[in-house]
């Protein structure tokens, strides 16, 4: 017998770098997804198949083999195997796991693949091994893989992977659902360049260490940005949202965390119509989202090729972590 679970990967919509210290995120799914299928083995192995990737190997305890790719690649997937291990200790189960990986969001790019990967290894470990396992186990568990590749990540990722939908998220407050529904015009164009969040948190973080006043000001804009971004949604007024991810890009550059291929980016899809753009995640590379007339998806898509990104027509997921067995 075998699982699939899939999850959906993520856009920061706003509050990204504010979220850090005060005020909301707005975060929504996005339909591209993490797949695992998950098989039980005969011994103790936990087998990965990463081979989209180019790599494939297993775990005896804590020691990675190679079977193709190189030996660092086992880095990669210490978040997996620890998602997979604390779910069958959880439910007070063990095996030996065939685990492949397949997934269509971009690594690194701050559109949520390692949360997503994470979640569907959780619910496909747990199915497989009957564990039973609510929405709220399969996020918890999932938080305890991110926590070994992000430190400790703000645990928006993996919620929003794991229900779906659209959230606002706030230190100290939590996870509130937004009752939305259908779809907005949003493209994302990859900027190709992977990026440490990380560092480019620590990297604010300085520079609000060397002049508190003016950073503090403009973490205050940026979570009053957000606030109104999600009143602005729920209204559907895309001039609006598209002023808002503009001033947003702004205060956003104005902490240091955009580049020039991700301003490239901005003003291509501006240049094509788009109501608004701005980088979404953490920045130094990675990706930006544009929210345009849905008539001119196809336009701004295109502006964004032309400046040699990536780009995504993207809509919201409302389908979280799924899980069926394949028999
Ligand atoms: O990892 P990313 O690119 O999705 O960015 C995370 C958003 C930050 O606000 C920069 C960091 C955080 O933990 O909230």
């Amino acid at each position: 017998m075998s699982v699939e679970a899939t999850a959906p990967g993520k856009a920061i919509l706003f509050g990204e770098h504010s979220v850090v210290y005060r005020g909301p995120a707005i975060v929504i799914a996005i339909d591209r997804r993490a797949k695992i299928t998950a098989k039980e083995r005969d011994d103790e192995r936990i087998r990965f198949d990463c081979l989209d990737l180019g790599f494939e190997g297993y775990f005896e305890g804590d020691e990675y083999h190679p079977v193709a790719g190189e030996e660092w690649r086992g880095n990669r997937l210490q978040a997996m195997l620890v998602a997979a291990r604390k779910t069958m200790e959880h439910i007070d189960k063990t095996s030996g796991l065939d685990l492949t990986v397949r997934s269509d969001i971009p690594i690194a790019a701050g559109l949520g693949s390692s949360a997503a990967i994470c979640v569907a290894t959780v619910a496909a470990t747990g199915e497989l091994l009957d564990g039973n396992l609510s929405q709220q186990e399969i996020c918890d568990l999932a938080y305890e893989g991110e926590k070994m590749v992000h430190g400790t990540p703000s645990g928006v990722d993996n919620n929003i992977s794991t229900y779906g939908g659209v959230l606002s998220y706030e230190t100290g407050v939590g996870i509130e659902k937004i009752d939305f529904q259908g779809g907005l015009p949003l493209v994302i164009g990859n900027s190709k360049r992977k990026r440490s969040t990380r560092r480019l948190v620590a990297r604010v973080r300085a520079l609000r260490d060397r002049n508190p006043e003016l950073v503090d000001g403009l973490i205050d804009s940026m979570g009053e940005v957000s606030r109104k971004g999600l009143e602005a949604i729920k209204a559907r007024d895309y001039p609006m949202i598209g002023d808002l991810m503009n001033i947003n890009h702004g205060l956003l550059s104005s902490v240091g965390v955009s580049i020039s291929r991700l301003d490239i980016l901005v003003h291509a899809a501006r240049g094509a119509g788009a109501y608004g753009a701005k980088l979404t995640g953490a920045g130094g590379g990675g990706c930006m989202i544009a929210i345009t007339d849905p008539d001119k998806l196809r336009d701004v898509s295109r502006a964004i090729s032309r400046s040699r990104g990536e780009p995504h027509i993207v809509n919201i997921s409302y389908e979280g972590v799924e899980t069926r067995r394949l028999g």
